[in-house]
């Protein structure tokens, strides 16, 4: 980016500052009104005040914390909505007795029955089996020569599976069916299934979230989801997370969340966005997965960014079955602003691992996991040789079978632009650092027509709600709710 920009820019700001501090002062004087008719409390970014920085901040603040004019968008950023306590800084405060930050999760061995023992004697995964035929099956065999019984019931016994199960007991799903792993007609269930943990980084992707949870809420152990009071700009942000997460936003999952901290921001971070974004992953890995405890060698260790949310079938298998190889990708549908703007292909990132590997391969941290170079780390070879497999990535689903979703930039024209704003210095063009690009209407333009920051607008393929994989099934489920990512509500308008 050129220096006269830059030199331009720091003169209008120079004018802006004065402005916005008289702004600012309006604001604030109309805000403690406004507290004081609504019983709300500020930010924590708001209590502070006095350079001019944090004035202009403030005023951004203001902006985001008054209700949205159009009532029917729910204003996420404010979170004046919350009937909360705040302390005097402008946070909710830890529950008595400890802190949200530092609390343990101990994993437990789930008991769930995901297997059942049929007369005949087969092993049936209880969800993909038809239970009917399985009955009529039974009845057959019986039929047939008592002799046999018992090398049936060993060998020919298999369980009739539902549509889109498949293997012996029917507990392979269609996206591992259809995968490259070279050992799929081999893999046996378990015993006691492994433990699974998901881990997240969040900024303001809550519907996104509230979709992975219902996604994965039966098959996931514990979320580790981090946040921090820091953009990957570097400026000073809310804990919207851990806001809604004390007011009971995500109630029906709080027992499986252990929240993590980040706290600061990482040395160089602003000059070179990137080091926060990879940070970011090896923070939540190192501290997330230090707070957990009766961790073992097999569970499931699963990164994502908050955009990327695995297909629940996929992540099931990884916990009942023995017998795949590590790293795991996951090959994902690819969106954009919503799921009705469909990019060809796939998206494939490694993803999963066990702890072992986790461990003695990646050392620990998160990012390497996603890196496709695990080949050269030390420590691989030798862990493989410790597993007695060959391991080869393989990736859940293929080009065809999607196996999760990654819905970029999937938030309404404000929660757009408040990506715009708090996008690392690192991702060039920073988009973030142009007026023009994070007005409403233009960000609107764009989710109108599918097109991008720099002008172009790609070719998609049509899309249809009721395709297969379409979007989570959380957001099916809910579609009024969630129409603004199910159908593109701007094209609509201009027709
Ligand atoms: C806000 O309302 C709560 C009860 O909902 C009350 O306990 C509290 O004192 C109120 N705070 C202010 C500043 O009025
Ligand atoms: C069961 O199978 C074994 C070989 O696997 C065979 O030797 C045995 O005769 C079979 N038993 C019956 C009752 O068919
Ligand atoms: C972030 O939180 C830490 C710990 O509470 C605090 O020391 C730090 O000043 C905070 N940073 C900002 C920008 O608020
Ligand atoms: C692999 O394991 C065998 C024994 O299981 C050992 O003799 C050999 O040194 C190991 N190789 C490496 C590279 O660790
Ligand atoms: C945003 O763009 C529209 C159309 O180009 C323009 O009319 C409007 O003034 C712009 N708003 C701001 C805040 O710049």
């Amino acid at each position: 980016m050129g220096r006269s920009l830059l030199s331009v820019r720091i003169r209008i700001r120079k004018h802006k500052v004065f402005l916005m501090c008289l702004l600012g002062i309006c604001a604030v004087s109309l805000l403690h009104y406004y507290k004081a008719l609504h019983n709300i409390s500020l930010l924590q970014e708001l209590s502070s005040s006095s350079t001019h920085l944090k004035t202009l901040k403030m005023f951004r603040g203001i902006f985001w914390n008054f209700p949205a004019t159009d009532h029917s968008q729910q204003d996420f950023y404010s979170l004046s909505h919350l009937k909360t306590q705040y302390d005097s800084n402008g946070i909710v405060p830890d529950p008595p007795g400890e802190k949200l930050h530092e609390r343990t999760f101990v994993l437990q061995d789930d008991s769930t029955p995901f297997f059942i023992h049929t007369k005949s004697g087969a092993v049936c995964f209880h969800e993909g089996t038809d239970m009917a035929a399985s009955s009529s099956h039974h009845r057959l065999l019986q039929h047939n020569s008592k002799d046999d019984t018992i090398n049936a019931s060993k060998k020919v016994v298999q369980c009739p599976c539902r549509q889109g199960w498949h293997g012996p007991h029917c507990g392979i799903p269609t996206i591992v069916y259809h995968s490259n792993l070279p050992s799929k007609s081999k893999v046996q269930p378990r015993k006691v299934p492994r433990r699974v943990i998901n881990a997240i980084n969040v900024n303001h992707e809550f519907d996104l979230l509230h979709a992975r949870f219902h996604e994965l809420a039966d098959v996931v152990d514990v979320f580790l989801v981090c946040e921090s009071n820091y953009t990957a700009y570097g400026d000073k942000r809310p804990l919207y997370f851990r806001h809604l997460l004390l007011n009971g936003a995500f109630d029906y999952i709080k027992h499986k969340i252990l929240f993590v901290f980040l706290d600061h921001f990482p040395v160089g971070g602003r000059e070179d966005g990137w080091i926060m974004d990879d940070y970011l992953r090896t923070y939540l890995t190192k501290n997330g997965m230090s707070r957990i405890e009766g961790l073992k060698a097999d569970d499931v260790f699963v990164i994502n960014d908050a955009d990327e949310i695995p297909a629940r079938d996929g992540i099931l298998f990884l916990k009942l079955y023995d017998d795949w190889t590590e790293p795991v990708g996951i090959h994902m549908r690819k969106s954009l602003y919503g799921f009705y703007w469909r990019q060809f292909g796939t998206l494939n990132i490694l993803s999963a691992c066990t702890a072992a590997m986790l461990f003695k391969v990646y050392r620990g941290d998160g990012i390497l996991l996603r890196r496709r170079s695990y080949y050269s780390i030390p420590g691989f070879r030798e862990y493989e040789n410790s597993t007695g497999r060959i391991l080869v990535p393989w990736a859940i689903g293929s080009p065809v079978h999607y196996a999760g979703w990654h819905c970029s930039w999937c938030f309404k024209p404000k929660g757009i632009y408040y990506k715009l704003i708090s996008a690392q210095n690192g991702d060039f063009p920073r988009w973030g650092d142009y007026s023009e690009k994070r007005n409403i209407s233009y960000i609107e333009k764009l989710i109108r027509t599918g097109g991008w920051f720099d002008g172009s607008v790609p070719n998609y393929p049509p899309t249809d709600p009721k395709e297969h994989m379409y979007a989570p099934k959380y957001f099916l489920d809910n579609y009024n709710k969630f129409r603004y990512l199910l159908e593109n509500l701007f094209a609509k308008e201009k027709r």
